[in-house]
């Protein structure tokens, strides 16, 4: 019997309707887009759709969609494309402490490259406030990066706000939405962002694929060199396929948006209450309401998380901490969050998808509250 899966932040499945429709592409439709000839046309076609899909759900035009090899790339890209296209006017960035590696790494690079760099810190729910960025801009400020919601434990950040203030400074703004798009309203303009990075596969669609919205008259430095694709900013024969699947994932998700987050919220809420009557000693982490509908990221007090979680094959979710060595290393989102140590060490992100059902969640409440049990009941017999 294959495990309940709770680790859709870390991936989806693909929708077999997006399966569906990427199944020409695998072999009849295999012209290159480039091509004028009807082979390629027929691609071409396709890709264009496939923006229109994109554009559609965050409300942009096509021609704002560059299409990626996935939430990485489009932060790499957005990142170091703005900082190299913006030198003459400043070397100064801004970003959160509680970033996916994808954006925190960039920076250290860029580190090395003469800019400097600000992580901001977040209060005890994961939240940048914005005046903090507010102080943080200077003059010499040429780009902030601040996520939409964080994977680990789903906070939602005040995109908009922030993006009043980066504005006012004539700053270029970032949002990291990998998390975020396909699970809550991820607009564009009621973001005010002028740079936002898609990831295909965590929104039902396949591994691989990405997108980057540019605003309108965004300054970028090119990453991938070469030919001409992708209206000259990114060069790379089309990934025909996975951008198709991209953009029914894109399309499924704006058709489906509030009936899968009802039920991702439904099962979040119900495993949370689940967990919650059996165990007092459980701590929420991230915010209580501004979070996304799918993520519970749970706190047991003295339990360490690696141990539970390899107690346990019936589930598949992640821990928040890794122990080597003897000694615990706590996520460095909790680590911004302070979480304290005793409940940070415990901590299990469970996140839920469209397809989780009621059944998996209660037997996977009973699981987690049954380990814990046992392995409370070991420790204090040592
Ligand atoms: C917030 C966030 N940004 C970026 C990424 C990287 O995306 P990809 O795996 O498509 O490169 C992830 C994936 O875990 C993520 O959660």
């Amino acid at each position: 019997m294959k495990p309940i899966y709770l680790d859709y932040n870390a991936t989806t499945p693909i929708d077999p309707e997006v399966a569906e429709a990427m199944r020409p592409y695998i072999f009849e439709c295999f012209g290159n887009p480039s091509s004028s000839h009807w082979y390629g046309l027929q691609t071409k076609k396709a890709v264009e759709k496939a923006r229109d899909q994109v554009a559609d759900l965050i409300n942009c035009s096509p021609d704002e969609v560059v299409f990626t090899s996935g939430g990485s790339e489009s932060n790499n890209y957005a990142i170091k494309g703005a900082a190299f296209a913006n030198l003459g006017r400043g070397n100064h960035l801004v970003t959160s402490s509680i970033e996916h590696p994808a954006v925190i790494q960039v920076c250290k690079y860029l580190e090395e490259k003469d800019f400097q760099i600000t992580y901001l810190p977040v209060d005890q729910f994961g939240q940048v406030d914005p005046r903090v960025v507010e102080k943080a801009v200077t003059p010499r400020t040429i780009l902030i990066s601040i996520m939409h919601a964080n994977n680990e434990v789903g906070t939602i950040q005040p995109i908009a706000e922030i993006a009043t203030i980066a504005r006012n400074h004539g700053t270029t703004f970032h949002t990291d939405a990998a998390q975020s798009v396909g699970k809550i309203l991820t607009r564009v303009d009621d973001l005010g962002v002028d740079l936002l990075t898609i990831a295909g596969h965590k929104l039902y669609g396949p591994k691989g694929i990405g997108a980057l919205y540019v605003r309108r008259g965004t300054q970028l430095e090119k990453l991938i060199h070469g030919a001409d694709h992708e209206q000259g900013r990114r060069a790379g024969t089309e990934n025909v396929l996975e951008i198709v699947g991209l953009g029914k994932a894109c399309e499924i998700a704006k058709r489906d948006l509030n009936k899968n987050r009802d039920q991702m919220q439904r099962m979040r809420d119900l495993l949370y209450q689940e967990l919650r009557t059996e165990w007092d000693e459980i701590k929420l982490n991230g915010h209580p309401e501004r979070r996304l509908p799918n993520t519970l990221s749970v706190s047991f007090k003295n339990i360490e998380a690696e141990k539970l979680l390899g107690e346990i094959d019936r589930v598949a979710v992640s821990a928040g901490a890794a122990c080597h060595s003897g000694s615990v290393e706590i996520s460095s989102v909790l680590q911004a969050m302070q979480v304290e140590l005793e409940y940070a060490m415990g901590t299990v992100r469970f996140s839920t998808g469209k397809m989780t059902t009621a059944r998996e969640i209660k037997e996977t409440a009973a699981i987690f509250v049954e380990t814990a049990r046992r392995l409370q009941a070991e420790k204090q017999k040592w």
